[in-house]
C-alpha cells in the first residue's frame, strides 16, 4: 500500500516543511506555506533528460564541444546573451507586468529563421495576433497556441516541431495530473522540468515568461533559478520608455552585460547609445543632481542620481525613499554623511532616485549619491560638466573602482569635462581628474563645505 504524507512547501523558495509555521524557515517569508500531498515511500522526481546520466566520465575523455549559438536578430538580445540562444538550452525571463516581456519575445519569434511555437497561458490567440501585426510579426512559420495545460503544450511541440518554443509564463502552465494547486511551487517546478526535458532532448531552445514579485525576485519558486541554464531579468521605469535586460545566471557565458531598449509604438528598439538619451533632460542648475559614469558589463553608462531633502516634521523619525537604490546602502551613506564629514541629514526627510529607472548596485556610486545629497541640503548645484566616482567606507574614506579608464573615457565622450574620483584612481588624458582622499575633501572639492 502506498503511504502518504503531508508536507508544507514554501511558495517563495520551494523549501518543505513537517508542519506549518507562519515564517519559512529556509527563506524568512511570511504566509507562504501551502499544504501538500505527497507519496511517503517515492518522493515524486522526473527523471533527468536523456544524456544527463552518463556515469562517471574522466574529464580528459570528454571531447571538445562549442555551444553553438543561434542570433536572435535582435542585437541588444544576442549582446545579453553572448552571441544568441544555444540550442537545447532554457532561458527564464522575468520582469514587472507590463514592462515589455511578451513585447520582446514576440519579436524575437518574428525574426527567429525556422518554425517557432508561441504557447500564451495569459492572452488568447486574436489579442497575440494584434499585437502580432503591430510589430510585424506575422510569418507563415510563427504558431501561437493559447493554453494552460502541459500536456496539451508537449503535444503542440510534438505535432508542429518548432525549433523555438517560448511559453508567456510559466506560472500559467499547469499539469492537470498532478494533485498540486495550479500555480504552486511544485506545479511551476514539475512543469519546468518537463520543458527541460524536452528542450534536451529535441534540442531546440526554450525562453520561459517568469512573473516577478513585488521585491523583484522571481514569483513563486527561486528554485526554478537554479533549474535553468539563464535567467534574464527586465527592468525599467513601466512610465519611461527605456527598458534594460541583464542576465543574472548564465551557463554558456557571461553574466552582466547590459542590453537596452526603448518602448516605441511599434515595439522595443534597441539603444545601442544610451547615454545621449539618459542626460537629453537633463536640467543642469538644478541643486541634488549628479552624474555617475559607471559600468554595466562592459558597458560605460552615465546616470544622473537625484536627490531631495525636505525638513521632517519634528518628533517622526526622518524618511529615508530610494528608488533604484539599496535602502540600506543610502541608510548607511546617510549615516557616514553625518558623522564623518558633518553634514547634517538627520533632521530631514531624503528621497534618491536614479533617472530612467537604472537599478544601481555598483559601489562606485556611492560618492555620487553622496554628493546629490549634500548638494540638495546646501542648495549647491553641482557642475554641470562634472561627473563623479568613488566608493565611500564607513570610515569616510574614499576607494578605488573597477574600470575607472573606461568610465573617464565614455565621460570624456559625452563632454564632461571634470571628474571626482579616489585619490589612487588612475588618471586619464580625456578629462580633467580632481583626486580626494575622503567624503568631506571630494565634497570641498565640488564647492561644498559642511558645516
Ligand atoms: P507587454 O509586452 O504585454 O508586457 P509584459 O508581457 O511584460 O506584461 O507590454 C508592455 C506594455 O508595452 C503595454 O502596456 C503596451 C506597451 N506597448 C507599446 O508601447 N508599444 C508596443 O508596440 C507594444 C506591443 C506594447
Ligand atoms: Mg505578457
Amino acid at each position: 500500500m502506498t503511504k502518504t504524507r503531508t508536507v508544507h512547501c514554501c511558495s517563495s523558495c520551494g523549501a518543505q516543511h513537517p508542519k506549518w509555521n507562519g515564517q519559512c524557515t529556509a527563506c524568512g517569508e511570511w504566509n507562504t506555506l501551502e499544504e501538500q500531498t505527497s507519496l511517503a515511500s517515492s518522493p515524486a522526481r522526473i527523471p533527468p533528460p536523456s544524456g544527463m546520466s552518463s556515469g562517471p566520465v574522466r574529464i580528459d575523455q570528454i571531447p571538445n564541444s562549442t555551444h553553438q549559438t543561434q542570433s536572435t536578430g535582435i542585437s541588444e538580445l544576442d549582446h545579453v546573451l553572448g552571441g544568441g540562444l544555444v540550442p537545447g538550452s532554457v532561458t527564464l525571463i522575468g520582469g514587472e507586468p507590463g514592462i515589455g516581456k511578451s513585447t520582446l519575445l514576440l519579436q524575437l519569434m518574428a525574426w527567429w529563421p525556422g518554425r517557432a511555437l508561441y504557447v500564451s497561458g495569459e492572452e488568447s490567440t486574436e489579442q497575440i495576433h494584434l499585437r502580432a501585426r503591430r510589430l510585424g510579426a506575422i510569418r507563415p512559420d510563427l504558431w501561437l497556441l493559447a493554453e494552460n495545460s502541459l500536456p496539451h503544450v508537449i503535444s503542440a511541440i510534438a505535432e508542429i516541431t518548432p525549433e523555438l518554443v517560448v511559453i508567456d509564463s510559466i506560472q500559467t502552465i499547469s499539469d492537470p495530473a498532478s494533485d498540486s494547486l495550479a500555480g504552486s511551487v511544485s506545479q511551476v517546478r514539475a512543469c519546468t522540468q518537463r520543458l527541460i526535458a524536452e528542450a534536451k532532448n529535441r534540442n531546440i531552445p526554450v525562453v520561459l515568461v517568469g512573473h516577478v514579485t513585488k521585491e523583484g525576485g522571481l514569483a513563486g519558486p527561486r528554485a526554478l533559478e537554479h533549474l535553468v541554464d539563464t535567467v534574464c531579468s527586465f527592468e525599467g521605469d513601466r512610465h519611461h520608455s527605456l527598458r534594460l535586460l541583464r542576465a543574472t545566471k548564465h551557463r554558456y557565458g557571461a553574466t552582466g552585460e547590459l542590453g537596452l531598449f526603448e518602448m516605441g509604438t511599434y515595439g522595443l528598439v534597441g539603444v545601442p547609445d544610451a547615454n545621449a538619451m539618459f542626460l537629453v533632460d537633463r536640467s543642469a542648475a538644478i541643486a541634488g543632481s549628479a552624474i555617475l559614469p559607471t559600468v554595466e558589463g562592459h558597458r560605460p553608462l552615465m546616470v544622473e542620481v537625484q536627490a531631495l531633502t525636505v525638513p521632517a516634521p519634528p518628533q517622526i523619525p526622518a524618511r529615508r525613499v530610494g528608488q533604484g537604490v539599496d535602502g540600506s546602502r543610502l541608510s548607511l551613506l546617510l549615516a557616514v554623511l553625518q558623522q564623518r564629514a558633518g553634514v547634517a541629514v538627520g533632521h530631514h526627510d531624503t528621497y534618491l532616485s536614479t533617472v530612467g529607472g537604472v537599478k544601481l548596485t555598483d559601489p562606485g556610486s556611492d560618492l555620487a549619491i553622496c554628493c546629490a545629497i549634500t548638494s540638495s541640503l546646501m542648495r549647491h548645484p553641482l557642475p554641470s560638466d562634472l561627473v563623479i566616482l568613488g566608493e565611500v567606507g564607513l570610515g569616510g574614506e574614499l576607494r578605488q573602482v573597477s574600470h575607472a579608464h573606461k568610465r573617464l573615457a565614455e565621460a570624456a565622450r559625452m563632454g564632461f569635462r571634470c571628474a571626482v574620483v579616489p585619490e589612487h584612481s588612475p588618471g586619464s588624458a580625456d578629462i580633467e581628474v580632481l583626486r580626494a582622499e575622503t567624503l568631506l575633501e571630494a565634497l570641498a572639492l565640488t564647492g561644498m563645505c559642511p558645516g
